[in-house]
């Protein structure tokens, strides 16, 4: 195989030389370098770090090392570990209705540094139910961009309106036991939907237009938003965006910290964006373990899809040696995935093939570790959540 190697090939694979593949690599010179760019995008507004793009304690604290500040986690049971390594300033982004870790945050001194996320009054009674607090809450807002009866975004919160954001406001700070910390809106359609989708010229040209519209839609209502929730509580933070939109969303006013998280491992689905280019940092190897036919080699296992609406864009991509392919009727297979295109023909048993995941973290659903390369070589092993016998989600 060594004729077609590219010089990230053969890095990769002089410094794990001795492990059997399948495994899973983080590159510390594309995510250091990742970091960087997702800091300068934020011209000095702080980003909060989505923990769902990374899942691996260690390369969280990396991130906070280089200049992220807080976590917005993705489950409370999260969060409450977290918590236990001495994290603070742990944001909840999605609602919760788990009775035992609302019991836990209520009753421990968790609740100072964990903010759980409400956009309605069951959520409130959900934690009045806990008994205990004061615990701290965020609004979220929904960020989609309402087009007479069509809405352009995710199916996230109801709360769209100043009025409905404020009536929650008031109901939060009537009730005692709730502290109003913040307020978070997340324009998926713009911070997770790369503008430049390979193979769709018509999407190429309306899309620019749609998210710039959806944006100035947002940045209105969002700061008319903000003034209407400070009239009635201080806010401690103003959370919104994504790692595809953190100049945009950095550039509001109303807006004090940005999320982000995915483009640290910078997944396929990271690709298609105009305005900035995340280096590849994840990857797996998968071993060749057949040759079906001269022109064909066969990895073991693969099937490794991302979540999301099913589509092609979600599948892993052999990536190293260049000129591979899925097979279009097999995909990335459970037990086995076949490569087809011009380097399949050169690929011999005990071959390692290489592969980027469609998104971020959920990579480390599939790893007990993942190796952490610099240069050549592998300068640490790490757990994953999973490796840490923690499967949140
Ligand atoms: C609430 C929220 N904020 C921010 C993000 C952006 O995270 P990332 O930068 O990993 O795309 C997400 C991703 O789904 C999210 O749900």
């Amino acid at each position: 195989m060594n004729f077609l190697q590219t010089p990230l090939q053969s890095r990769f694979n002089i410094a794990t030389h001795q492990l059997d593949p399948p495994f899973a690599v983080i590159d510390l010179d594309a995510f250091d370098a990742n970091a960087a760019d997702l800091l300068r995008r934020g011209h000095g507004v702080p980003l909060r770090l989505a923990s769902k793009s990374l899942r691996v304690r260690a390369l969280q604290d990396r991130a906070v090392a280089a200049g992220f500040t807080g976590t917005l986690c993705f489950t409370l049971p999260e969060a409450l570990w977290l918590a236990k390594f001495g994290s603070d300033d742990l944001v909840v982004a999605y609602p919760t209705v788990d009775r035992k870790a609302l019991r836990e945050l209520a009753h421990s001194s968790a609740r100072e540094r964990v903010t759980v996320m409400v956009d309605c009054t069951e959520h409130l009674d959900a934690i009045a139910a806990a008994g205990g607090g004061p615990v701290k809450v965020c609004i979220d807002v929904d960020a989609g961009w309402r087009i007479g009866l069509m809405t352009i975004g995710a199916k996230r919160s109801p709360l769209h309106d100043p009025v409905h954001v404020t009536n929650l406001a008031s109901e939060i700070v009537s009730r005692t036991g709730l502290i109003l910390d913040g307020v978070m809106s997340y324009e998926g359609q713009i911070a997770g939907v790369g503008d430049r989708p390979p193979g769709k010229p018509l999407m190429q040209l309306a899309l620019p237009i749609l998210q710039a519209l959806s944006a100035r839609e947002l940045a209105r209502r969002r700061a008319e938003i903000v003034a209407a929730v400070r009239a009635i509580a201080p806010l401690r933070f103003v959370n919104g965006g994504g790692t595809g939109s953190i100049e945009r969303t950095a550039a509001e006013p109303a807006v004090t910290e940005v999320a982000a998280g995915s483009g640290l491992f910078g997944p396929t689905l990271f690709d298609t964006y105009r305005a900035f280019k995340p280096a590849p940092a994840a990857w797996f190897a998968l071993p060749v373990v057949r040759k079906p036919s001269p022109k064909l080699a066969t990895a073991l296992g693969g099937g490794y899809p991302a979540s999301g609406a099913a589509g092609r864009d979600r599948l892993p991509r052999p990536l190293l040696p260049p000129g591979l392919k899925l097979d279009s009727r097999e995909g990335a297979g459970e037990v086995q995935t076949p490569l087809v295109g011009k380097a399949a023909a050169a690929l011999k048993v005990g071959d390692r093939v290489w592969f980027r995941h469609a998104k971020a973290g959920e990579l480390c659903e599939r790893f007990d570790v993942v190796h952490l390369i610099a240069g050549n070589e592998i300068v640490d092993t790490v757990p994953t959540y999973r490796g840490e016998g923690q499967t949140f989600l």
